[in-house]
């Protein structure tokens, strides 16, 4: 656990906001296995944060939820490969194992290893995964030497990572991925810009930003207030592209009501390539 980047820390404390679902009666999404990879100790950072923005745990069960969704919804629609980057504590091979759908885990070898290990001693088998950093390796390549089809469509989940990258490896991953998969998409959420540049008008959202980055010593580096970007550099698609206080409206309207707070400041897209 010690060999565990900075960033890759910040998955425990992902795992912790999913545990927090488990005591809801109203739940928006399902992780039996999160509380398996958080101790008292990461409650106790997050609480950190949550005592300042009890928001957080809010906004941050929407992601959840409408990720699963689309998973769902993508897996209904015939979709046969997903891979997870930065895939953290993220237990979605298990919770959506579907009969003929291929799942891949990537994360760096060390959480990778943490991860394997846990879910070894609990007797769950882990799923197919390439342990790398995705910037560095050629990650078409990679798919293939683990036995996906880059020819057929592949769904990539990318929750919390977005804002820990700079913009331009960002580009250049994507321009890495279009040259070589012909149908894919991209799922992931994103801080607008105003939480990187710290001009958000809410002081406790941006207390609470500070408190994360401090607490886990990461620095949230890229945010987007227009995905189209994406379109103009690479030929994608947006498909979708939502604050996450809007699905909360929708799917746990008593408790978005109380965020309102939050508005404009955490959003989620989906970004698709080629025939999808
Ligand atoms: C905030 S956590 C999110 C984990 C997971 N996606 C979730 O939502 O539960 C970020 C994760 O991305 C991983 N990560 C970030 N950049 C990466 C990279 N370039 N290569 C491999 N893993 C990366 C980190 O190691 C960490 O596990």
């Amino acid at each position: 656990m010690s060999d565990i980047n900075e960033v890759g820390t910040t998955a425990f404390a992902v795992a912790c906001f999913r545990e927090m679902e488990r005591n809801r009666e109203h739940r928006v999404f399902d992780d039996p296995y999160a509380q398996w990879f958080v101790t008292d100790e990461i409650r106790e950072k997050v609480s950190r944060v949550t005592e300042i923005l009890p928001e957080s745990v809010e906004i941050l069960r929407y992601r959840f939820c409408i990720l699963d969704e689309i998973i769902r919804r993508e897996i209904q629609s015939g979709m046969k490969q997903i891979v997870i980057l930065g895939c953290g504590f993220d237990m979605r091979s298990l919770v959506f194992k579907t009969e003929g759908v291929r799942f891949c885990d990537i994360d760096q070898p060390a959480l990778l290893e943490f991860k394997h290990k846990v879910l070894e001693s609990q007797g769950v088998t882990p799923c197919a995964s390439i342990p790398c950093n995705y910037l560095e390796v050629d990650l078409p390549e990679e798919l293939i030497k683990a036995g996906f089809d880059i020819n057929s469509p592949i769904l990539f989940l990318w929750e919390g990572n977005s804002m820990y990258l700079p913009v331009e490896l960002i580009h250049s991953f994507f321009d890495s991925l279009c040259a070589r998969i012909p149908s894919f998409k991209i799922v992931f959420d994103y801080y607008s810009l105003s939480i990187i540049d710290k001009t958000c008008e809410n002081p406790d959202v941006i207390r609470a930003a500070n408190m994360f980055q401090e607490t886990f010593n990461v620095t949230w580096v890229t945010g987007f207030d227009d995905l189209s970007v994406f379109e103009k550099r690479h030929g994608m698609e947006v498909e979708e592209s939502m604050e996450l206080l809007e699905v909360g409206k929708r799917v746990a309207p008593e408790g978005a009501a109380s965020i309102a707070a939050l508005a404009g400041v955490y959003n989620y897209g989906i970004l698709s390539y080629g025939d999808t």
